[in-house]
């Protein structure tokens, strides 16, 4: 005879179905209706059905995606290599130690947006995080590029490996890594919302100090070239701040409760104290043009704008005046036309005559 257990006995009803679980691979039963779309949660049966979309800014930035396809190699490199001897010994720290801080925030990113596509229950949405993923590939390797065109090969092991013996970085890299993680290892509404943040944060506040450094080089007529190639990033990265945007914006409304104002502010006072840690030791007050004052102003800046994307209040007060002002045509401005529009992560300059008009003309 044989014992019958109900589905409550075997744990099939023990996930609290209000927290966020993984979407199946196969769903035959689904249900992919434009009404019953949600950004997670939903019951997707996978299949991209992109001809109906719900979430009509994620069409939009398909295209702009698509549009702003680059190839790293593309970019002249030669005159870098003998600007690259014209630095001095503190832009030379500043040089390897961005860099390596790049390296690594790509390189998370790449292993860990499909982490986070995995719990994505609107099609539209999905396929962003596809193509992010594979843009955060070629940030990866455009590091590598530029390593291998301008940085001796007997120099460059030790800036991969810069954040084993660097306190600072192996902390902050330690930081962020662990709150990927713990989503990973244990999937619920709170790691969630954790991870949806800390990806807002990454994407619009860590790489920004690092992008000015060049943009800075730049503006002294430095290394013009890995400014093309930063450029290029910064613009990809725009548009991932977007993505992450619209989905905390969107969860706003469906999960509300997930992502409060006090969990941003909470993470992201935690970030911009990183951030200016991490920039004071590497950027040394010894750049010209790059002090303690103006790390803090642009970082609190920068945060407070972040958060109002969001819909929050700004955390610092007075903090409303960019130091970096100067450097903004630099940063949206390169030969090959690219328009990063920088400052306002906006996506309406990015149209270019490579970009498909409408979904059906895929
Ligand atoms: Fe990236
Ligand atoms: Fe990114």
């Amino acid at each position: 005879m044989s014992i019958q257990f109900s589905d409550e006995e075997i744990g099939l009803n023990a996930v609290n179905e209000t927290e966020v679980s993984k979407k199946k691979l196969f769903n035959p039963e689904g249900n992919d209706k434009v009404q019953n779309r949600k950004i997670t949660g939903g019951d997707t049966t996978n299949l991209f059905n992109l001809n109906d979309t719900k979430y009509s800014w994620a069409k939009n930035m398909y295209r702009v995606m698509m549009g702003n396809f680059w190839v790293p190699e593309k970019v002249d490199l030669s005159n870098d290599i003998k600007d690259y001897k014209k630095l001095t010994k503190h832009e030379l720290k500043a040089f390897k130690g961005t860099i390596s801080f790049l390296v690594f925030l790509d390189s998370l990113q790449t292993n860990n947006v499909p982490n986070i596509a995995d719990y994505i229950t609107a099609p539209e949405v999905s396929t962003l995080l596809a193509i992010q993923t594979y843009q955060e590939a070629i940030h990866s390797q455009s590091y590598a590029y530029i390593l291998e065109s301008i940085v001796p090969a007997s120099e460059r092991a030790k800036i991969y490996d810069f954040w084993r013996d660097d306190k600072i970085l192996l902390e902050r890299n330690k930081y962020i890594a662990t709150i990927f993680q713990n989503f990973i290892d244990t999937p619920n509404d709170e790691t969630f919302a954790r991870v949806l943040v800390a990806n807002f944060i990454l994407e619009g506040l860590y790489f920004y100090n690092g992008f000015n450094f060049f943009y800075n080089l730049a503006s002294r007529h430095l290394m013009m070239g890995v400014a093309d190639e930063i450029r290029y990033i910064n613009r990809d990265e725009l548009t991932h701040v977007t993505i992450f945007k619209n989905i905390i914006l969107a969860l706003k409304d469906e999960k509300p409760g997930l992502i409060t104002q006090e969990l941003v502010h909470q993470m992201f006072d935690e970030a911009v104290q990183q951030e200016i840690e991490w920039s004071n030791h590497i950027l040394d007050n010894h750049i010209l043009g790059i002090n303690e004052q103006s790390t803090e102003k642009y970082t609190k800046f920068l945060a407070n704008m972040r958060m109002k994307m969001l819909g929050f209040d700004e955390l610092y007060e007075g903090y409303d005046v960019n130091p970096y002002a100067h450097l903004e045509k630099l940063a949206d401005e390169n030969n090959d036309g690219v328009k990063s529009n920088f400052f306002e992560s906006t996506v309406t300059n990015y149209s270019q005559s490579s970009s498909v008009d409408d979904w059906d003309d895929l």
